[in-house]
């Protein structure tokens, strides 16, 4: 979608936000895999309620992009326009074992900045790609941890009463891949308490993990991590493995040879084609098990 409407254009500077036409969101996931659109660079939070009114009032639909680790896209002109946070803080701030961290940091380097400061408790979450926001949206969770754990306060733009809150930990739950924010609400910042452990006993902790799951995951292919969700006490990845799908193809989007839940664009994959083997993958499961699989990965394909 290009935003044509000169009102909105001349508006944008203001609310201190860098368009940036056509960007193709085969570029901004991991997957490597959608079409194009405008995208709005938010520099500023707090001028959110304002820009959302001006886009709704205009009748632009929108969506908020976190690290794009975690999403399929729709090809071709996308019919919404794209709103990303730009990393304000790039330091953790620290109070005692609380820290406060922007939405739009990246999850890695939080556990790492914090791990400087004797703070632990999330060396699991290493490898888990994208921004402390969709974590948050997530409860992104690996190795026995979850960020649900150490939440204390979430600042949001709270879609419902347009406007930005904070909320506490007992406001909000946090399930396996699964929160109570609503679809549209966005991260903006998080408090974390987390334990204090010294430097290299998490550093040991996360050297660990990163071994894991480099002998385990694709890492070095286009994916967005663990398609379906695991069922109640099983293993989407070993269910599929089982099945012999590794390997699996529809066009360019192929089940990986490394782990079955995750499926990689071989080259140039279409979301039509990621779409038609997640279908297929699911129907065999289900053939087979009489499990329905659920989802992890986000679809924007409407
Ligand atoms: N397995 C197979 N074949 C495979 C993949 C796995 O037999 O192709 C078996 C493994 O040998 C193991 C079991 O299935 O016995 C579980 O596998 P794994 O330890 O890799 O964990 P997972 O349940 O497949 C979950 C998360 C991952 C997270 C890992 C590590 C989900 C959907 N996935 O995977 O998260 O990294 O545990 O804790 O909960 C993600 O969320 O995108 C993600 C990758």
């Amino acid at each position: 979608m290009k935003i044509r409407d000169p009102h909105i254009l001349a508006a944008l500077p203001d609310f201190g936000v860098d368009r940036i036409p056509g960007a193709s969101l085969a570029e901004h996931t991991s997957l490597g895999i959608g079409g194009t659109t405008d995208l709005l660079l938010i520099q500023r939070h707090s001028t959110l309620p304002e820009l959302i009114a001006l886009l709704r009032g205009a009748g632009i639909a929108y969506k908020l992009l976190g690290g794009g680790t975690n999403l399929l896209v729709r090809d071709g002109e996308l019919p919404w326009v794209i709103l990303q946070l730009a990393h304000q803080d790039p330091e953790v701030r620290l109070e005692g074992n609380s820290v406060n961290v922007d939405a739009a940091a990246d999850l890695g380097r939080t556990v790492t900045s914090c791990a400087k400061h004797d703070l632990g408790g999330m060396e699991g979450l290493i490898g888990v790609p994208g921004t402390v926001g969709g974590a948050l949206r997530m409860n992104a969770g690996a190795y026995g941890t979850q960020i649900g754990t150490y939440v204390r306060q979430v600042k949001i733009y709270r879609a419902a009463d347009s406007r930005i809150e904070t909320l506490w930990e007992n406001q909000i739950s946090f399930e396996y891949r699964h929160t109570s924010f609503a679809p549209d609400d966005i991260m903006l910042a998080v408090k974390l308490e987390l334990p204090s452990k010294p430097y290299r006993e998490i550093i040991e902790g996360i050297r660990i993990c990163n071994e894991k799951r480099r002998s385990s995951q694709p890492l070095n292919q286009k994916s967005a991590g663990c398609i379906f969700k695991n069922p109640p006490g099983g293993s989407a990845g070993r269910m599929i493995d089982e099945l012999g799908l590794k390997g699996f193809s529809v066009g360019d989007a192929r089940v990986s040879d490394r782990h079955a839940n995750f499926f990689v664009n071989s080259a140039h994959a279409t979301c039509a084609d990621m779409l038609g083997l997640i279908t297929q993958v699911r129907e065999r499961v289900h053939a087979a098990y009489g499990v329905e699989l659920e989802n992890e990965v986000i679809l924007w394909t409407q």
